[in-house]
């Protein structure tokens, strides 16, 4: 074994001796600390403290959920047949339109904390390219976030997206598929991108409930999503009845219908069970689905790669198991080729996870 470790080591670092593959150049940026690829991207790193300490304030926290749901908001907003440019920013200069969309509610926090930001930064970033930055940017107090590709250079939003092009929590499994189908976006991807609702809760669900998380670690980007949504749902957090909400299995938590749907659809069931005791997998894929959605309505050939500014998020220390109490019993199985993991349960008398601290409760 020791023997075919070291040949495998030696061929993959053949290309390195061999000077095949260059060492990656990194230019000293002016500020005479930090060094990017390309000099371009060296006025990014003073947005990136500026956002890690006064926005985000180096925690995975609500400021950075909302910065990371607005990626979504801002991307999908493109369609092949009623148009929309897609990844452009159009949701921060368009907000006059834009947020009288139903499926854009809550948005209006996201905005009242990214907005200023992005006005500060105008200069640097454009709308679309901040509303990316800010969103990969978030996961970097969330561990066991990936590291998402960033690109920079999208031109300015032309007009606001269309209405209606952004999923709902209500949607039926197919209308949420083609949704996203239509602009290229594959079920596998649908479920990876679901990996956000691990560190994400509901402000607008239950008209009287804010933050409620949608798994019980909301600060930790693992796979707890995966795993919760699948137990048997058996309460609210609070009133039932609420358009989008079915029931959890958690108490303090809030399951999304779209959640518990695509979870239990044959079309996505085994995609959604195979992140369950998988990080890795699910990180990866999560990273390549976000960075693709990030690209709707650009080339990534006409922008400038500045992933170098983007930190490796923390290592996740946890590993996955049911919450206290629950079992491989309180499985509801739904994918029909493999058998969903049977994890170890978390000791401890049954939880209530509390709300996640809001950023911004001026109007909520
Ligand atoms: C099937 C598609 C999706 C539906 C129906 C959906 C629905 C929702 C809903 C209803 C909320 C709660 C909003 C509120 O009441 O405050 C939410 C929160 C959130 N969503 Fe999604 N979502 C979807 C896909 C995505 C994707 C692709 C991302 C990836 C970036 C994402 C990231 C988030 C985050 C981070 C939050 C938490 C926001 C916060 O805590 O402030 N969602 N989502
Ligand atoms: C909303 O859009 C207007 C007009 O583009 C802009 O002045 C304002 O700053 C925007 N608000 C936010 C929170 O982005």
């Amino acid at each position: 074994m020791a023997f075919t470790k070291k040949i495998f080591i030696l061929v993959l670092s053949l290309p390195v001796v061999l000077g095949l593959v260059a060492p990656q150049k990194r230019a000293l940026c002016p500020d005479g600390v930090n060094s990017a690829a390309n000099a371009q991207c060296c006025s990014l790193f003073q947005v990136r403290e500026d956002l890690m300490n006064n926005l985000f304030e180096n925690e995975c926290g609500d400021a950075s959920h909302g910065a990371l749901r607005l990626i979504f908001h801002d991307s999908v907003g493109i369609d092949p047949v009623v148009g929309g440019g897609g990844a452009d920013g159009s949701i921060l200069t368009f907000n006059a339109t834009e947020l009288t969309f139903p499926a854009n509610a809550g948005i209006d926090d996201v905005l009242d904390d990214v907005g200023p930001f992005a006005l500060k930064w105008a200069h640097v970033l454009s709308p679309g390219d901040f509303v990316q930055f800010a969103g990969v940017l978030s996961l970097a107090a969330c561990p066991g976030a990936p590291k998402v590709k960033f690109m920079m250079g999208r031109p300015p939003p032309t007009a606001a997206s269309p209405p209606n092009l952004v999923p709902q929590p209500f949607d039926p499994v197919p209308t949420i598929l083609a949704r996203f189908g239509s602009i290229g976006i594959e079920p596998q991807e649908v479920v990876a991108l679901l990996a956000s609702h691990s560190t994400a809760g509901a402000d607008d669900i239950d008209p009287n409930l804010q933050g409620l998380p949608f798994d019980i670690s909301p600060s930790t980007f693992d796979t707890q999503i995966f795993i919760d949504v699948q137990l048997r749902g058996t309460g609210f957090p609070g009133s039932g009845g609420n358009q989008g909400e079915v029931e959890t299995a958690v108490q303090g938590t809030l399951r999304l219908q779209s959640d518990h749907l695509l979870a239990r659809d044959s079309a996505t069931n085994c995609f959604w069970q195979s992140f369950a005791n998988n990080q890795e997998l699910m990180m990866s894929q999560f990273a390549a689905a976000a960075f693709k959605m990030g690209l709707l309505g650009h080339n990534e050939a006409d922008l400038i790669d500045c992933s170098d500014v983007i930190p490796q998020p923390p290592p996740f220390a946890g590993s996955p198991s049911f919450p206290p109490g629950q079992t491989i019993t309180d499985v509801e199985q739904a994918c029909s080729t493999a058998a969903f993991p049977d994890l170890p349960t978390q000791p401890g008398p049954p939880l209530v996870v509390p709300p996640i601290p809001q950023a911004d409760d001026d109007d909520s």
